[in-house]
């Protein structure tokens, strides 16, 4: 288990969320639009100071996860958010994340599926370089 602290984006990190978002993979947000997501009060928005964030919203059973990303790979970060993004996702009713990953983005779709992350479908050519986005679903117990 990861001794990482995972809390509630503020104002204050979002420069280090549009720093590391502008990583291959991730979303890409402006801050301004990340500002937008604190406002919102369907929106589930957590850091992991300095190390990463992940950006999802609670739509009822489901919880639509919008976008994850670490600083750098393999130092637990996403697992911490993940983890800490289902518990946030369980307080708020939602019974399962959504998302998707590029089939390009192996390291993606290998750290989803190792969390029990499972294919449930894809969208071919999705993404701007053409490759697939694959859907996938993790449920909360
Ligand atoms: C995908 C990403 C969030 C993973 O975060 P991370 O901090 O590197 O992941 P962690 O170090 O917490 O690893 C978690 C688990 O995934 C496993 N994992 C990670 N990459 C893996 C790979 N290529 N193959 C198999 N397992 C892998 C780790 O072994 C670890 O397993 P463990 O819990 O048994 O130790 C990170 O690589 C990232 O930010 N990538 C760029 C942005 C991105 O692609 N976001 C997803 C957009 S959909």
């Amino acid at each position: 288990m990861s001794g990482l602290e995972v809390r509630p984006a503020t104002a204050q990190d979002l420069g280090m969320v549009a720093g590391v978002g502008a990583r291959p993979f991730a979303a890409g947000w402006s801050q301004e639009a990340l500002a937008a997501e604190l406002e919102r009060a369907d929106s589930i928005f957590l850091v992991a100071p300095e190390r990463g964030y992940a950006l999802a919203r609670a739509a009822g059973d489901d919880c639509l996860l919008l976008d994850l990303a670490a600083a750098f790979d393999g130092g637990g970060c996403g697992r911490a958010l993940l983890a800490a993004l289902k518990q946030a996702a369980k307080a708020r009713g939602c019974r399962r994340i959504s998302f998707e990953a590029s089939a390009a983005n192996a390291r993606a779709l290998a750290f989803y599926q190792k969390a029990g992350a499972v294919v449930v479908g894809r969208r071919p050519k999705f993404y701007y370089d053409g490759s697939d986005a694959v859907l996938l679903d993790l449920d909360i117990p």
